[in-house]
């Protein structure tokens, strides 16, 4: 199976909890590995950027509001069937119905303060590594 990439946020609520490391090693047990890693606080400007694709979406204010109201951690996860495994590492979008040991079961409170992003699909993942990374600032076993 082809190696993949995709994009994964610890959001602001996950960072203020403290449970980086937590959520690292689960993507490290689960056969995905860090290529490229930061700690950052999002400008507005940044997250609206980052979800315009929901910028008519009834949430979008408050989710910008949300992803600039702390640091976040942007990485780049790479592994077999990256975007699919990460996906379900993190469980549903709605902390409630995510399954057991998921992500957002276990570390979010609620659809709008939900833990972690990760990227839906394999093109979706090339433009958000983009957004937050240029190509010298990820370090993959494959290069
Ligand atoms: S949807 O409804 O299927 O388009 O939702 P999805 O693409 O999974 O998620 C959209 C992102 O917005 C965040 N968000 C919310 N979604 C739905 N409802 C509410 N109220 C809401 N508030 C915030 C959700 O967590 C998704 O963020 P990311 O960072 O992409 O996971």
């Amino acid at each position: 199976m082809a190696i993949e990439r995709t994009f994964s946020i610890i959001k602001p609520d996950a960072v203020a909890k403290n449970v980086i490391g937590e959520i690292v090693s689960r993507f490290e047990k689960n056969g995905l590995r860090v290529v490229a890693s930061k700690l950052l606080h999002l400008s507005q400007e940044q997250a609206e950027g980052f979800y315009a694709v929901h910028k008519e979406r009834p949430f979008f204010n408050d989710l910008v509001k949300f992803m600039i109201s702390g640091p976040i951690v942007a990485q780049v996860l790479e592994g077999e069937n990256a975007v699919l495994k990460n996906r379900e590492l993190m469980g549903a979008t709605n902390p409630k119905d995510a399954a057991p040991g998921t992500i957002r079961a276990d570390f979010a409170e609620s659809i709008d303060e939900n833990a972690v992003h990760g990227s839906d699909a394999q093109e979706t993942a090339k433009e958000e590594i983009a957004y937050f990374f240029t190509a010298d600032e990820i370090h993959s076993r494959t290069r």
